[in-house]
């Protein structure tokens, strides 16, 4: 249920995507656990009672067992969701290194276990390799967006390959920086070795794939953001995918009356794609795209200045399904000073700032009143929701659409960050309608 290739067996037998067999395997891994647990405490219960501890405690396959149980401990802790949280490496890494671990331990554990521990194994291995195969090496282009603290990463993708990041809008890529691209202070091996980070595709070309990521703490980001100061050079960089469930998401232009997309910051690399492709389909069908309207908050103008370097494409600006909300003034990253002075930079962000306008405001959207706006049109329609961006405002959405729903409108709703917290999105699931368990999410 793990495997992420797309050869998955269990992902081509329901024809679904490894982000939704995930939950399953997060709970069937939950129930084992349990049943592990139960089996060990009744074994020493059964040794203490029958006086043969010592005797059985000090016998080879019960202590491989004792260290297997305390690993599969150790690996279940840490991938509870407030670990996770708190540490997403030392979950990943842990979870990677004592599953690997485990599985050739319990091999000689008992020998009923062994058919299973090989299929594991082999499924593991096959998953891997696939995964291998699926990775492409691209020497990207990686720009500084001025006056933010985001980078663009255009990395070229081969044409065999190029039609499925094409195929539906809003797929992410795991990212893995090869060792002649790292810092070279990374050593070997590299906690490099161990990363590999999603990042939604934000634009796709004929030739090239545009990531657009925001420089954190870690070392990915950091690492890739120390890549701009490669003016000529072309740094290699490994993507794997593309993954998502955008591929399978229902038809929206159909199905749906009205569709409300909203964006907060970098999170329009998910939303942004998905809004052009919306919007290109309803024209398409000589539809107009009145029912389309797309929300965009933003700490300043520079935030957004990626979109709109994109000459094809129509101005968002001019567009008048979407609005743009810039919540801090002036971008609060800057500047990143490229030159001696700083001067260059400075020129270009107050050009950036002064071109792209904030057409909703300069203050956090009023999310209530939009959904309200968009609800109200008639009491029988169809709303697709769809939003990515801060936890706190998917939560605030999702209160806001939520007591539509609970009055009984139909409401297809999708949390792309909730991929992060998969739970939440099980339990999501499980309704026909998501977005009638607010409480609970
Ligand atoms: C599906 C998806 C798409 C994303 N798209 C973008 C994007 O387009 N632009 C952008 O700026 N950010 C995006 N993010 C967030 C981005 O992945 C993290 O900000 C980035 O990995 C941080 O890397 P780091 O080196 O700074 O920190 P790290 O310490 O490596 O990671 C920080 C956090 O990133 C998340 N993360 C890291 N690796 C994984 C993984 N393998 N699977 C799931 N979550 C992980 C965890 O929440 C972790 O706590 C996306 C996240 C997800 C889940
Ligand atoms: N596919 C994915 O899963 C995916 C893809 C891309 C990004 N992401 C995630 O999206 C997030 C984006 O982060 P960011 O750093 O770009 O965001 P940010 O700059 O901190 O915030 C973006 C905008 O959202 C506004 N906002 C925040 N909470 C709000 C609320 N409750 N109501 C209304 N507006 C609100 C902010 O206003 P203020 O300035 O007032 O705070 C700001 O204008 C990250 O967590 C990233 O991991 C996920």
């Amino acid at each position: 249920m793990a495997m992420k290739s797309v050869y998955s067996p269990l992902r081509l037998a329901f024809r679904t995507s490894h982000e939704k067999l995930n939950p399953w395997h997060r709970i069937s891994g939950r129930i084992i656990y349990f049943l592990l647990l139960n089996h060990a405490t009744w074994y020493l219960n059964y040794f203490i009672q029958n006086g043969i501890v010592y005797k059985r405690l000090t016998e080879f396959i019960i202590i491989i067992g004792i260290t297997s149980f305390l690993g599969i401990t150790v690996l279940f802790s840490t991938a509870l969701e407030v670990v996770r949280r708190w540490n997403y490496r030392l979950f990943f890494v842990l979870h990677f290194i004592l599953g690997l671990w485990t599985l050739p331990m319990l091999i000689f554990h008992v020998k009923e276990l062994r058919p299973y521990m090989v299929e594991a194994l082999a499924l593991l291995f096959f998953d891997l390799v696939c995964r291998k195969m699926d990775t492409i090496t691209g020497h990207a282009t990686v720009t500084t967006v001025t006056g933010t603290k985001l980078v663009k990463v255009k990395i070229p993708v081969p044409p065999t390959k190029i039609y499925r990041f094409a195929a539906a809008p809003g797929q992410h890529v795991y990212l893995f920086i090869p060792s002649e691209s790292r810092p070279s202070n990374a050593g070997y091996p590299s906690i490099h070795d161990l990363l590999f980070n999603p990042f939604t595709v934000a634009e796709v070309s004929s030739t090239d794939v545009t990531l657009v990521m925001r420089t954190g703490s870690g070392p990915t980001t950091l690492a890739i953001d120390r890549l701009t100061s490669l003016t000529k050079a072309k740094p290699p960089i490994d993507i794997e995918g593309p993954y998502g469930t955008a591929k399978r998401f229902p038809d929206l232009v159909d199905s749906y009356d009205r569709i409300l997309l909203v964006a907060g910051g970098v999170g329009a690399t998910f939303i942004l794609p998905i809004y052009r492709h919306l919007r290109d389909e309803m024209e398409g069908e000589s539809t107009s795209p009145d029912r389309l309207k797309f929300i965009w908050s933003m700490r300043s103008g520079a935030e957004a200045s990626w979109a709109f370097d994109t000459p094809a494409e129509p101005s968002l600006e001019d567009d008048e399904h979407v609005k743009i909300y810039f919540t801090r003034g002036n971008a609060d990253d800057r500047p990143r000073s490229q030159t001696a002075d700083g001067s260059v930079e400075l020129d270009d962000l107050q050009q950036v700032e002064k071109t792209i306008k904030a057409t909703g405001g300069k203050a956090r959207p009023d999310l209530k009143k939009i959904v309200d706006e968009i609800f109200r049109f008639g009491n029988e329609e169809r709303i697709a929701v769809l939003v990515c961006g801060p936890q706190g405002l998917a939560r605030d959405l999702r209160k806001h659409v939520g007591s539509w729903a609970m009055n009984g409108r139909e409401v297809w709703w999708h949390d792309e960050t909730l991929y992060a917290y998969i739970f939440s999105y099980f339990l999501a699931s499980l309704s026909v309608f998501p977005i009638r368990l607010p409480t609970m999410i």
